[in-house]
């Protein structure tokens, strides 16, 4: 029997869709809590194998969800290409800033990112071995705008500015990072593969800042090189891109890039993507994150509402976005049962 995210990935139409949720590894849980203090910082907790598998397995233990996501963060590429990186406490990521072409050539070359990545590898191959026979594992990357997005202000920012002024004052220095950050993804996520990731996610979750031509330059080609590129070495493994808060540029995504599955933002209607996006493939999403902390009716009938729209082709149940430190766990199981029995 074929793991149930893999056959709707494949383009089935299932009676109940798999389910999991975007940082379903997180401070909501107390357990997650106890093996990241056991560590001592965050970046630690990603770069010890055997800590970051048990945060990963947590999720699964407890609620039984059809996949599990690799432990890590998109901003460990950036360290890997030489960047500083830092998390202070309460205020989220710091990166030495990527602000000119001398900068950029001074960052390693993409072949050189394994010698840092290592650790993460073998929480793949870990979870390969440990994770239920049902459950599939997930690999993912930062889509390159989105790292670069950190790389150039050096932290996230509320509107990408730093990275859109860089893109805007000289192309060629942008484009040769995006290039670099390329490179790198491929690399890195065809080493996730090699280790056993059985399906790879990209997220580009500034996507929505990119407009016209440079969403076209900047989120579109990047993501298809990267998915020819795996394609090439790993024809079956499928590929889900997240182009978050792309509106009405999440029509013909999966047809532009190759990627099997487009994961939806909350900010599109369920209804909406059912007759625009899933008309092309597998869809993921979209329940609004929110519902998982204020739980009750309301809940039940958003998570049927997005299950019901959906019904007609391949889907895979999951929020539009990470599920944020204050979620209740218990509202995690409520959502379940209200999918499964939708
Ligand atoms: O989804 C999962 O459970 C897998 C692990 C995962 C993490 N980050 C763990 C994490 C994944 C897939 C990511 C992706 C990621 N990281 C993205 C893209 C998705 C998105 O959320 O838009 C981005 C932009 C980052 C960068 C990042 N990492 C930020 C901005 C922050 C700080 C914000 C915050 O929530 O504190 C992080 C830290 C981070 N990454 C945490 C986790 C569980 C919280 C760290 C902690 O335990 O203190």
């Amino acid at each position: 029997m074929t793991k149930l995210l893999l056959r709707a990935l494949a383009g089935e139409t299932l009676p109940t869709p798999p389910i999991w949720m975007m940082r379903q590894a997180g401070r909501y849980l107390p357990e997650y809590r106890a093996t990241r203090a056991q560590a001592g910082d965050f970046l630690s907790l990603c770069y010890t194998p055997d800590l970051a598998a048990e945060v990963t397995l947590q999720p699964i233990r407890r609620f039984g969800f059809d996949a599990a996501i690799l432990f890590a963060d998109i901003l460990l590429v950036p360290q890997a290409l030489g960047a500083d990186l830092w998390f202070a406490t309460g205020e989220g990521p710091r990166l030495s800033t990527v602000a000119s072409a001398e900068d950029v050539a001074r960052l390693k070359s993409a072949d050189q990112i394994h010698d840092r990545l290592g650790p993460v590898y073998e929480t793949v191959r870990i979870l390969s071995r440990e994770l239920p026979r049902e459950t599939a594992l997930i690999g993912f990357a930062g889509a390159p705008w989105t790292v670069a997005t950190y790389m150039i202000a050096g932290r996230g920012t509320p509107d990408q500015g730093p990275a859109h002024a860089l893109k805007d004052r000289d192309r060629a220095t942008f484009a040769a990072l995006i290039d670099r950050i390329t490179e790198a993804t491929i690399l890195y996520l065809s080493a996730q593969i090699d280790a056993g990731a059985e399906v790879v996610k990209l997220f580009d979750s500034w996507a929505g800042s990119l407009k016209g031509r440079d969403f076209d330059d900047f989120a579109v080609a990047p993501a298809r090189r990267i998915i020819e590129a795996l394609k090439q070495r790993h024809p079956h493994v499928p590929v889900i891109a997240f182009p978050r808060e792309a509106g009405d540029r999440y029509i013909g995504f999966a047809r532009a890039t190759g990627a099997d599955c487009v994961a939806l933002d909350n900010s599109v209607s369920a209804e909406w993507a059912a007759s625009h996006v899933q008309v092309d493939g597998c869809v993921q999403g979209n329940l609004d994150p929110r519902h998982m902390v204020a739980g009750g009716p309301e809940l039940v009938a958003e998570a049927q509402r997005i299950t019901r729209a959906f019904r007609g082709g391949p889907h895979i149940f999951n929020l539009g976005h990470g599920i944020t430190p204050d979620a209740d766990p218990d509202n995690v199981a409520a959502m379940i049962e209200a999918v499964r029995s939708a």
